[in-house]
């Protein structure tokens, strides 16, 4: 059995982008929430989805109302579909709680889901200016959480990467972390907060780190620069393997011949 999921992340949500700062960034890459709203179009061209992930950076350094802007967003995009979500550095985990959650607290953000028998597991990696941080104790939680294995397996769901390709971005988490994942029944690892597509393996799980929404990143061997680029993925698990296609966003792509593709090519064969 399969199941499918919209990984989109850093959509960089705000009611008003006047006072944010980054405010002439985006006046260069394009306004965040236009973005996510056409990313939310195109995702409902996708009928076999499972549920949607957004990886964090929900909201670009907002408050309740902001929060309450994206729940209102997501409610209306997406009545019929779970929609899960992980906490960024850009992200207030209070008024997240209080909106989300209905809860007073300031504690991170850890969460297991259950869709259709895959397990995901949410991870916060913290608030610090680049690299994440994960906690023995956050370790020890997700280890008891994870000892029955889930009937698909599990994906495990945090924004900043394990693994970046620059070592000071890298997540700070103790060294036996891979292993860890290894001897429980972890498929894939997602993430977002770098704003360009990556994949690697951390240990032997495949890790997939998604384009950002808001904006994007290009990189060179030594500098990275913000742009106007904003992309999701379509996720894909069956038998425990993970695939994964980039759907671009912005700038929109020019267009040539157009392929249809018949009914019959995108069923897969029954095998008897
Ligand atoms: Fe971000």
């Amino acid at each position: 059995m399969a199941v499918c999921f919209a990984h989109l992340t850093d959509i960089h949500l705000k009611k008003d982008y006047a006072t944010s700062t980054m405010t002439s960034d985006f006046g260069k890459t394009g306004n965040p929430t236009e973005k996510f709203l056409s990313a939310v179009e195109k995702i409902h061209a996708y009928e076999n989805l499972d549920f949607i992930l957004i990886t964090g950076d929900l909201i670009h350094e907002g408050d309740e109302a902001d929060y309450v802007f994206l729940k209102e967003i997501l409610e209306k995009s997406f009545p019929d579909l779970p929609v899960i979500l992980t906490l960024g550095n850009h992200d207030r985990v209070i008024p997240f709680r209080k909106v989300f959650l209905a809860e007073e607290s300031e504690e991170p953000y850890n969460r297991i889901h259950e869709v259709n028998g895959l397990r995901i597991a949410i991870l916060d990696a913290g608030h610090r200016p680049a690299a994440g941080e994960i906690s023995d104790g956050q370790i020890e939680w997700l280890k008891d959480q994870l000892k029955v294995p889930a009937p698909l397996g599990t994906i495990l769901a945090l924004h900043q990467p394990l693994i970046t390709g620059f070592p000071l971005l890298d997540t700070s988490v103790r060294a036996d972390f891979a292993e860890i994942l290894e001897q429980h029944d972890v498929i894939a690892i997602f993430s977002g907060h770098i704003h360009f597509t990556r994949f690697d393996f951390y240990g032997n799980v495949p890790h997939f780190v998604a384009g950002g929404m808001g904006f994007g990143a290009g990189i060179s061997p030594n500098r990275i620069v913000m742009n106007n680029h904003a992309s999701f993925n379509i996720c894909r698990i069956e038998n425990r393997k993970p695939s994964v296609v980039p759907v671009l966003v912005t700038p929109v792509p020019a267009e040539a011949q157009l392929f249809v593709i018949p009914e019959e090519l995108l069923k897969k064969p029954q095998v008897e």
